[in-house]
């Protein structure tokens, strides 16, 4: 049926999702889905909380919005201190900037950390460094900073070119994970040995999302990065839009490797898809240099800190905090992120999977057509996604991806179901999930 509705694809028909209940997505055909991949590592709580529907009735009931170059609000004034205590003591004294999404939570930090070279007299500093293989959305600036090549590509001659170092991969260690902490960071260093003086920020994901998977950082290596960073006076922005909140097992993942940034960005998780939402979160030496220096952010968006986003946040915040969802997560310590990461490795004993990898509940399996090679399928025969929709009709909802390897080869899937999905129900994925892989790896193998 045609519909005005502008889909991603034209050539897929999705189901109409009309209901969520927990892990559980209902569609308007009867059927549900087990949502594995918490759509894309958005929704933490649980799907259906009526808290929050009553949270953000009541911030509606009082008042929607208004403009933030006139106003500030209650609800945001008390979510920016709590945004600020859950990220810890390295921002105290420092603030947090209310946007509506990822990518949005990026170009602020991007914006930010250019406005604060600008004020400390670093006005040379207009380059930025990123790293290959990853993602950090879809606007002009976040993509001008992101590395997947597929969702750059077209677009790259309308975009400015940044310098970029290698993301660790374990699974393919450009230096055969001997000494790659070390060696990774060296990148950072060579590179601001060259180019430092003329560079306002490092931007990373702490734990790669979507792009190579789950991908984890060997031990030292952002400690690594972060202390280069410091050395050459290149702000160091982390982006947890995915692996923040509690993703991993920490407030941030940053944490796990006990890493200060001067910025975090973060959206997803903070809100679990009941309202748009994202925040960066600054440290009190950026905002310091702005509020002694110019005075004034140059920059804005029209709904900056929206009182119904806010609610929604506030609420989510309180259920993460009382229900201590982020200790459930953690790999091994929490009941829900060791059952994750043992279920998970069942999966390796599919012919078809090469790696499974990630940390709390934020993980990526990647496929292989020969295991002892790890030489992945060609990617015409689309093996994630296929997996993906093997996977969606025996009731199991994930986030196929491919590239991984080098932006064409290599398929996986992203994993980050709610934190109260049960260890029954990650048992009950993983077996539909197993079952879905032998079968399209049947199938390749028998054209
Ligand atoms: C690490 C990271 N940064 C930024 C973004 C962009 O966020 P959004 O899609 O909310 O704009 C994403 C989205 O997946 C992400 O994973």
């Amino acid at each position: 049926m045609h519909s005005g509705l502008l889909t991603r694809s034209f050539r897929k028909t999705y189901p109409v999702a009309i209901r969520g209940q927990g892990v559980w997505i209902y569609d308007a055909d009867g059927n549900r889905y087990l949502d594995f991949a918490g759509s894309a590592a958005v929704n933490f709580i649980g799907h259906g909380d009526q808290r929050i529907g009553a949270a953000v009735t009541e911030q509606l009931k009082q008042l929607e919005f208004v403009h933030s170059s006139q106003f500030v609000t209650p609800i945001a004034r008390q979510f920016a201190d709590e945004v600020l205590a859950f990220a810890g003591p390295d921002f105290s004294g420092g603030a947090v900037f209310f946007v509506t999404g990822g990518s949005e939570a990026v170009e602020t930090a991007l914006k930010l950390a250019r406005q604060y070279q600008v004020e400390v007299g670093q006005p040379q500093r207009t380059n930025l460094l990123s790293r290959k293989q990853a993602y950090h959305g879809a606007t002009f600036g976040a993509m001008a900073v992101s590395g997947n090549r597929k969702r750059k590509q077209i677009y790259e001659p309308l975009l400015r070119q940044f310098e970029q170092v290698n993301t660790p991969y374990c699974y393919r260690c450009a230096y055969g994970c001997i000494d790659c902490a070390g060696k990774y960071a060296t990148e950072v260093e060579d590179t601001l040995s060259r180019k430092g003086n003329d560079t306002a920020a490092f931007i990373f994901e702490p734990v790669s999302g979507a792009t190579l998977g789950a991908a984890v950082p060997p031990d030292r290596y952002l400690q690594l990065a972060a202390l280069t960073c410091r050395a050459h006076g290149v702000l160091v922005i982390a982006d947890e839009v995915m692996s923040g909140f509690g993703r991993t097992g920490r407030n941030f993942a940053v944490e796990h490797w006990s890493v200060a940034p001067d910025i975090i960005t973060c959206a997803k998780g903070i809100a679990s898809g009941y309202a748009p939402l994202g925040a960066v979160i600054a440290n009190k030496k950026v905002v310091d240099a702005i509020s002694g220096g110019s005075g004034s952010l140059v920059h804005g968006f029209t709904y900056n800190a929206h009182p119904i986003s806010l609610a929604a946040g506030q609420a989510v915040l309180a259920i993460i905090r009382k229900q201590n969802l982020v200790c459930c997560v953690d790999s091994s310590e929490g009941e829900t992120g060791k059952a994750m990461k043992t279920q998970l490795q069942r999966l390796l004993e599919c012919a078809a999977v090469g790696d499974v990898r990630g940390l709390g509940l934020l993980w990526g399996v990647e496929f292989v057509s020969d295991k002892q090679a790890k030489a992945p399928f060609a990617p015409s025969l689309q093996f994630s996604a296929r997996v993906a929709s093997a996977a969606a009709k025996r009731g199991v909802m994930t986030y196929p991806m491919q590239g991984c390897i080098d932006g064409e080869l290599g398929d996986h899937l992203l994993l980050a179901p709610p934190a109260i999905i049960t260890s029954d129900e990650i048992a009950w994925a993983v077996d539909q999930l197993s079952a879905a892989v032998n079968e399209i790896h049947y199938e390749v193998s028998h054209p």
